[in-house]
């Protein structure tokens, strides 16, 4: 895990693919290891965490979990975790670091509204620009007190306890403030309730209840409601195996999808249909991707998945609900959109703006640099393909979804791409190069540069 030294260099070349096969696993979905890490620390008991996320954010969700006293010993294949119990965490000695991971500010200021002490966390110089406001108000309306910097942003100074349980709707569809509220109802007295308009992934409803938590799931009118009872113990999550992650998967699926000559089988990768829009809309465009052995494991749907070149065409007209089940893969998205007969146009996809960069901005950008015509509007952008590629130096951004997207387009490039800030990739998958190297890709070390 963090003790192997990935292939990360700063700055990378990617040589045009002419084949692509493979057949391995990925690791762990990243929204799933940081839920099962923050719960089984409020569980009762041991549980064992295999095929835990190698991602730099889901570290930092360990290393704040131990500041707050839990035990967790991490070996390279196993994560095992002393869960506290719902009071057992303990005041931590110095301020909490979420790194570049808003998963983890915003889960874990969910269960520090919920201690009797007070907590500082803070991240990055991304994490201090995103909004906290979404998460400050639910919790400050049960009863948390919470300093920030003006206008809400990052480091929160978390005073918490005594909580009382409300009912929420967010404005914003987002799974992380869900999770955040639903984990503070753990430590209210009474019913919690989110009331989500736009349904968000579900990953934390799922282990929830797996942990035996009294969660009830309703509908009202087009509203879903989501309420748990508080001030209950949980149990442990015992062996628990994480599904591969779809997203960092959706990298590779289009790598195969777009490369000529390729065959791809990804295993054990979770589909939770709240994550899963992006195989529904690629399949849509006629991509060959078969779906394999379809099983639930822990609560949550997991499967093979095998991929092969394909001619892709269509017209795509994404808004709307589907936009957060697809909020994480647009980036890629963008890419596909440059090779399909027909347009992608992305609508209502604000929130691209407050990722780990603006993403309208980073994916219009970089296009642009590999002579790509591209349309940006303030909710999204357009594309109109197929439309050549041209190696580029391009840029992360610091942003690993952004890295990881070019180095796809640079696949299917006439001539080199360069990246700079390749190594932003480690923030969610440090194996992405090494993974894509064992597919066939030539990607060379760039030049080091200051
Ligand atoms: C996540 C939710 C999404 C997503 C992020 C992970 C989660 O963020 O973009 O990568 O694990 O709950 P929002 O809740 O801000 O939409």
């Amino acid at each position: 895990m963090s003790a192997i030294n990935y292939f990360n260099p700063n700055i990378i070349k990617i040589i045009p693919a002419t084949t692509i096969r493979g057949d391995f696993q990925l690791p762990g979905d990243k929204s799933i290891s940081h839920r099962s890490a923050i719960i089984a620390s409020l569980c009762e008991g041991q549980s064992r965490l295999r095929n835990y996320s190698s991602a730099r954010d889901c570290q930092n969700t360990l290393d704040s979990l131990e500041e707050l006293g839990v035990k967790i010993t991490r070996e390279t294949e196993l994560i095992t975790i002393e869960g506290a119990g719902i009071d057992g965490l303990r005041e931590a000695s110095k301020a909490l670091d979420a790194g570049n991971s808003g998963s983890t500010i915003r889960m874990l200021s969910g269960v520090l509204a919920g201690q009797n002490f007070t907590t500082e966390i803070s991240g990055d110089r991304s994490i201090q620009r995103r909004p906290m406001g979404r998460i400050i108000d639910p919790l400050v309306r049960m009863g948390a007190k919470i300093e920030a910097r003006e206008g809400g942003f990052a480091p929160l100074r978390i005073t918490g306890g005594n909580l009382r349980a409300i009912e929420y709707a967010p404005p914003v569809a987002s799974a992380q403030v869900k999770s955040c509220v639903l984990l503070a109802g753990l430590f209210a007295e009474g019913r919690t309730t989110v009331s989500e308009k736009t349904p968000t992934r579900n990953h934390t409803e799922v282990m929830l209840r797996e942990c035996g938590a009294s969660l009830e799931i309703s509908k009202s009118g087009e509203r879903e409601r989501i309420s748990i009872l508080g001030s209950r113990p949980l149990h442990a999550l015992g062996d628990y195996r994480v599904a591969g992650d779809l997203s960092s998967a959706g990298f590779f699926i289009v790598a195969a999808l777009i490369a000529p000559d390729a065959q791809l089988c990804l295993r054990h990768i979770g589909i939770n249909p709240s994550r899963a829009a992006l195989i529904e809309v690629l399949k849509r465009t006629g991509a060959q991707i078969e779906i394999e052995y379809p099983r639930i494991i822990h609560g949550e749907p997991v499967a093979d998945l095998a991929v092969r070149s394909s001619t892709l065409s269509g017209d795509l007209e994404l808004s709307g609900p589907v936009i957060a089940n697809l909020i994480d893969e647009l980036p890629i998205l963008a890419v596909v959109a440059t090779q399909l007969r027909g347009r992608l146009a992305v609508r209502e996809a604000h929130e691209l703006r407050v990722k780990e960069s603006d993403r309208i901005r980073s994916i219009v950008e970089n296009l642009r640099r590999m002579k790509i015509e591209v349309e940006e509007f303030n909710d999204g952008f357009s594309v109109h393909g197929p439309q050549q590629i041209y190696g580029a130096q391009v840029e992360s951004f610091d942003d690993h979804r952004i890295a990881m997207s070019f180095a796809i387009a640079g696949l299917i490039a006439e001539g080199e791409t360069e990246i700079t800030g390749a190594d932003a990739a480690s923030v969610s998958m440090p194996e992405f190069y090494q993974l894509l190297g064992k597919t066939g890709v030539t990607i060379k070390q760039g030049d080091v540069r200051c």
